[in-house]
């Protein structure tokens, strides 16, 4: 599925407020992060935070490191309230994140659950070392091809999730390695219908992209819960801590 901005912006937007108390496992993810990073370092001069959406991972930068200077970006303009909300003094870049420069280098650089959406990883990895000063870190968890592979089963609907080991070498051109996990968590709900409340809740509605009638989702939850009557949801996603 091709990535457009436009439309993940919209997607996201609409699931602001219902983000956070749905997304258990990019909360693990943000949390596992942060544990890692602080092993390594928790005092920067300044941060920043691309793809921040409702703070998630800003609040356990918050309570985990040390830092005088923030800086956040998100393609949804409203983010800011929620970013400010947690640090008053931030400053806000709101657009793409392969596009965005700050106003100076800064010594982190962090994103929770955002780079799956990106299409050039190449180009961020390039951005974000140019963005870092010397022995600055890029810390950041994404997605990997298993991710929702029940839903990709069966609707034949995936963002296009690169494979750990893909991630690696791009970020490799530019970076030294220094942290990096790959990980997997399965969650189970009651209903068919209740995995695709909980992925439109987390802005991952892949099946926005096309309307479905009354009769497409009986279908889609009549296969499901033959298919998986337990009604889980896999996620699969990977952690790199990266120093320039
Ligand atoms: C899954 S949410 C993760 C939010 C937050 N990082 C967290 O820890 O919960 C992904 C966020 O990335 C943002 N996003 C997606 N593509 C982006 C891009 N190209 N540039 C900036 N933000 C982007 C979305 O708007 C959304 O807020």
């Amino acid at each position: 599925m091709q990535i457009n901005p436009k439309t993940v912006k919209k997607q996201f937007e609409k699931s602001l407020t219902t983000y956070n108390e749905n997304a258990v496992v990019q909360n693990l993810m943000a949390e596992k992060l942060v544990n890692e990073l602080v092993k390594f370092r928790s005092n920067f001069e300044s941060v920043l935070e691309l793809g921040c959406g409702a703070g998630l991972l800003t609040k356990k930068i918050v309570e985990n490191v040390r830092f005088s200077k923030y800086f956040a970006n998100d393609l949804v303009e409203n983010s800011e309230k929620y970013v400010k909300s947690i640090v008053p003094e931030a400053v806000f870049y709101c657009g793409n994140a392969q596009r965005i420069k700050p106003s100076r280098k800064v010594d982190l650089i962090v994103s929770n659950a955002m780079f799956q959406w990106i299409d050039n990883l190449s180009k961020i990895s390039e951005n974000c070392k140019n963005s870092l000063n010397p022995s600055g870190i890029l810390a950041f968890t994404s997605f990997s091809p298993e991710n929702y592979k029940e839903i990709k089963d069966l609707t034949g609907l995936s963002l296009e999730y690169k494979t750990f080991d893909a991630v690696k070498e791009i970020f490799e051109k530019d970076f030294e390695i220094i942290y990096s996990e790959e990980f997997r968590h399965t969650m189970n709900f009651s209903s068919p219908l209740e995995v695709l409340a909980h992925m439109k809740n987390t802005g991952v509605n892949s099946l926005n992209s096309k309307h479905w009638t009354v009769g497409e989702v009986k279908e889609f939850c009549a296969e499901y819960m033959e298919k998986y009557p337990q009604n889980p949801l896999t996620y699969a996603g990977m952690i790199f801590i990266c120093k320039r």
